[in-house]
């Protein structure tokens, strides 16, 4: 992967140091904590990108990961982030564990965290989970993923992706495509663009729009045509099928034509605009294979990358050695 030189020092911290213990919306970090966890997204970077080892900031700490929804980016790059970081890394087998015997998924945090996890990465869909596991563990937790409400780390890699390749966020105009109403990355991305100095658009179908009274900041827009014009970074989304009636085979219908990311339809954004998707694509259902697969336009590996760098970051930033 080629990207800007990345830098070999790691970022001064923000002034009062970085107190946030918990990461369960990109609304709890601060300015700064952003600011510092972009820059140290892409210290790590380095480290990657050289396949040098990591400084051991998480040695004596145990992470564990427990996702009781499917995941493949997210659960196996906060897996190598500890790892690269020294942490005694625990990835639960939930398909094997006592949910099945009808333990709560709280009884199941619970006891995982008396095992002595300093930090914990939850992926479930149940609303307000994250809050209660935050109130009654004394690890820190992040989350991994929560319903269609919020991904901040997936915000925060998307960030450092785009950085990477803009040397900023500020100014640029960002189209969120597709299914806006059943994504938790559409959200966070939109909160955290925003407050980064970006211009955010949604555009997609009404049914897929969240509700009016979400979001009433960002432009909503029901084509590619106006959605796209002066768009710097494309950002797909995945239909997500699983969370519609009758399994979206009504939201498909017609999507592709009306709403695909093509080389053609990327011709109604800006000149030098780049295709993002959060993974994993619906080939030929919201995006092209031809787009998705060409270095000269598509950034989605380059996501991929970041969230491992990314992850590292946000790990060190609440739970490294002080
Ligand atoms: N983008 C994302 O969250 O992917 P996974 O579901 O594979 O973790």
């Amino acid at each position: 992967m080629t990207t800007p030189s990345l830098p070999s020092q790691p970022p001064r911290l923000p002034a009062g140091g970085f107190t946030a213990r918990r990461l369960i919306s990109i609304d709890d970090l601060s300015d700064a904590e952003i600011a510092y966890s972009l820059d140290l997204a892409e210290y790590y970077a380095g480290f990657l990108n050289r396949s040098e080892p990591a400084p051991q900031r998480l040695a004596g700490r145990t992470q564990i990961n427990l996702f009781f929804e499917d995941s493949t980016r997210t659960n196996l790059s906060f897996d190598l982030a500890g790892k690269k970081l020294g942490a005694d890394v625990v990835n639960v087998p939930v398909s094997a564990s006592s949910i099945h015997k009808g333990e709560s998924l709280v009884d199941t945090a619970q006891t995982l965290a008396a095992m002595g996890a300093d930090i914990m990465i939850v992926r479930a869909k149940e609303e307000g989970l994250h809050e209660r596991l935050d109130k009654l563990l004394s690890c820190v937790v992040v989350n991994g993923g929560a319903g269609a409400l919020e991904h901040p780390t997936q915000a925060l890699l998307d960030a450092a992706t785009i950085r990477s390749q803009f040397g900023r966020i500020e100014g640029l105009t960002v189209a969120i495509c597709g299914d806006v109403k059943h994504s938790r990355v559409a959200g966070s991305d939109a909160r955290l663009f925003t407050r980064l100095g970006a211009t955010v658009r949604f555009v997609g179908p009404a049914g897929l729009m969240p509700d009016n009274d979400q979001f009433t900041d960002i432009e909503r827009c029901k084509n590619l045509k106006d959605g796209l014009k002066g768009a710097d970074i494309v950002m797909g989304l995945r239909m997500q099928f699983e969370r519609m009636e009758s399994g979206g085979k009504d939201a498909a219908q017609g999507y592709f034509e009306a709403f695909g990311l093509t080389h053609e339809t990327m011709k109604l954004a800006s000149p030098g605009a780049f295709v993002m998707h959060p993974g994993p694509m619906n080939r030929g259902v919201e995006i092209d294979s031809a787009l998705a697969d060409d270095p000269e336009r598509s950034l989605i590996l380059r996501q991929v990358f970041y969230g491992a760098a990314t992850r590292m970051a946000c790990l060190d930033a609440l739970v490294g050695a002080p």
